[in-house]
């Protein structure tokens, strides 16, 4: 089974319209590029940054949406203003969601099934905390929220599960090559146990925490990593460029 790699940036709460010569400099250094490569920037700048990419190997998607299509909810997206806006991609269940917002699995669920309804492809994350991998939970942990958050109905193209072990995330510390595959073949397995082995082996799974040029090209060789989603590293053109190469 070949799955072509996939290299998402997520900016987090990142970027202003000045971020604009970063997606421009990514453009120029991502054309051709082997892999698939996607741009979460914060939503102030997606209308912008998908006029941009048109035509381009750079994909744009969302941080988060509202599980609703519409209604009275103060400061929230719908995931079809997100596809209006250009966006091919949401994140939903981010770990930092989880945590600052207290999006649980259920919650989670919905907003994948939101981007389905949008037509959006959903990067559904999951992950332990440190006390938790300590506790030898961590698988425990991680298939409890891989089957809470995603929705009957996943396929190759609507969703793509990224593990981002918590105690990884903008620490600079990233997990082991071996915790890493070790988790992937677990996740991998419970996706053909659920979606069957024609969805189960075909759905990407990136893994995400601390991936930066140095280390992208090791992890993304290893068993069942199909890409990373990546934060502080993929500010900067240059850096996340040299990322999407090793995912090539
Ligand atoms: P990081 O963030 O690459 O800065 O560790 C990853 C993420 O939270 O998606």
């Amino acid at each position: 089974m070949t799955r072509r790699k996939l290299a998402a940036g997520n900016w987090k709460m990142n970027g202003l319209a000045t971020a604009g010569v970063e997606l421009e400099a990514l453009i120029e250094a991502t054309r051709g590029a082997a892999a698939e490569v996607l741009i979460c920037p914060p939503a102030t700048l997606i209308a912008a940054f998908a006029a941009k990419a048109r035509g381009s190997a750079v994909a744009i998607g969302g941080q988060d949406c509202h599980a609703a299509p519409g209604g009275a909810h103060t400061g929230d997206l719908a995931a079809e203003m997100l596809a209006d806006a250009g966006a091919s991609h949401v994140i939903v269940g981010h770990s930092e969601r989880r945590a600052d917002h207290g999006e649980r699995d259920a919650q989670v669920r919905a907003k994948a099934g939101a981007a389905w309804r949008a037509g959006l492809t959903a990067i559904v994350c999951v992950g332990e905390t440190e006390a938790e991998r300590d506790a030898g939970r961590a698988q425990e942990i991680v298939g409890g929220q891989l089957a809470g958050s995603i929705p009957d109905g996943a396929t190759a193209v609507n969703l793509v599960v990224a593990y981002e072990p918590v105690w990884a995330i903008g620490t600079g510390r990233t997990a082991s090559l071996d915790d890493i595959a070790e988790m992937h073949d677990f996740l991998r397995a419970r996706l053909v146990a659920r979606f069957g082995p024609a969805t189960g082996e075909a759905v990407r799974l990136l893994y995400g925490g601390s991936v930066k040029p140095g280390n992208a090209g090791e992890i993304f060789a290893v068993s069942n990593v199909d890409g990373g989603l990546v934060g502080g590293a993929s500010l900067k053109a240059d850096d996340f460029a040299a990322i999407v190469k090793a995912a090539g």
